[in-house]
């Protein structure tokens, strides 16, 4: 039994998001043992201009106001998005919002991007030394009158303190935020955004729902085409709920994320990349728990891979053992870069 496997024991018997708070509170005392191997030349890839060390990345949504991005890259990630940031300090859905799936290797929440809010996210980001490879996430607060103006305002004041910029537009948590998917809705949101941050380059991506349909996924990458966008996350958590779920809490409203969502998202991953036709990255998200997994969403379109959920289940020794098993696994098929591979299966 590995380390994490005992404390998972104990994490296990908490209510899931006491356990989160646990973990946050773990890394910023450093007392999680970090990845300190190098990482395997075949897994070094370029993304906007610059060389990532590996491709496997932390998904948004773990540490949402910038409090341990340093210590989450030491854990071994190639890349940490934090967020999603909300101009204002909001508290989210009321508790329990946040559930595991443990006979199916999932996660349903419905957290509603409770944070600090912008300020806090801007100070934790300005204090922090600075290295690695860092996105942020951004969103809209729940009772905002104008949800695209949200954007265009955390865009603004963050875009010089990311590596990257997410418009997350796929949360199910926040009612009515992926009406902002539509075709009409996400050109005019995104055309805000650019023009919000010409002073300040930085690759700017969208992060979709694994619920688009073919119909929603012309139009999505139309737009993102039409604009020059520079990447697509695909994607968020779904609201669909697949008839092997066994939990007894697979009926909690919100967002299932984790095994149940492997397949489909990386489905819907290459129905996207087949549309953009190589235009800009793709980052592959959902339900990675291992090499395997990360192999397939590259070779399904994505530059870039990242992953929440299975956290929950294998803890921070996943990300040596997915890098390693993704470096065995190109190694086997003659890949001799993660590059090579993108894109292998479409
Ligand atoms: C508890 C929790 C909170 C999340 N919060 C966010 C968020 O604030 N913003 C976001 O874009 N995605 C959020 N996500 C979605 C993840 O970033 C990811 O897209 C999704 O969970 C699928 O990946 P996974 O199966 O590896 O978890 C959250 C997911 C979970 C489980």
């Amino acid at each position: 039994m590995g380390w994490y496997h005992a404390v998972d024991l104990l994490l296990s018997r908490l209510d899931a998001e006491a356990a989160h708070g646990l973990a946050v509170r773990a890394l910023m005392m450093g007392l999680v043992p970090r990845d300190r191997k190098p990482d395997p030349p075949s897994l070094a890839v370029q993304a906007w201009g610059r060389t990532l060390t590996n491709p496997v990345g932390l998904a948004a949504g773990f540490d949402k106001s910038a409090r341990v991005p340093n210590a989450l890259l030491d854990l071994g990630f190639g890349l940490v998005e934090i967020g999603s940031v909300t101009p204002k300090p909001q508290f989210g859905n009321p508790r329990p919002r946040l559930f595991r799936l443990d006979k199916d290797r999932g996660v349903i929440n419905r957290m509603g991007f409770p944070g600090y809010g912008l300020e806090v996210v801007k100070r934790n980001l300005t204090r922090r030394p600075r290295h690695g490879f860092v996105g942020v996430n951004i969103g809209a607060n729940k009772d905002s009158t104008d949800r695209t103006a949200d954007y265009v305002t955390c865009a603004a004041a963050l875009a010089s303190l990311a590596d990257y910029l997410v418009c997350n537009v796929s949360s199910p948590n926040t009612p009515g935020l992926r009406n902002l998917q539509g075709r009409t809705q996400l050109a005019d949101l995104l055309k805000r955004v650019q023009d919000a941050i010409v002073a300040t380059p930085v690759p700017l991506v969208v992060k979709i729902a694994p619920d688009a349909t073919d119909d929603d996924l012309d139009d999505i990458v139309a737009v993102c085409r039409d604009l020059r966008m520079d990447g697509i996350i695909v994607g968020n958590t779904t609201l669909s709920r697949p008839s092997s779920l066994r939990s007894a809490r697979r009926s909690e409203a919100g967002g299932l994320s984790g095994e149940p969502l492997t397949t489909l998202s990386t489905e819907v991953l290459r129905k996207t990349a087949q549309r953009v036709e190589r235009q800009f990255p793709l980052i592959g998200c959902g339900g990675v728990g291992s090499g395997a997994d990360a192999y397939a969403k590259i070779r399904a379109g994505a530059t870039l891979v990242q992953l929440y959920s299975m956290l929950v289940y294998e803890g921070p020794p996943l990300v040596r053992r997915i890098k390693d098993e993704l470096a065995a696994l190109l190694a086997r098929d003659g890949f001799a870069s993660v590059s090579a591979a993108i894109g292998a299966d479409l």
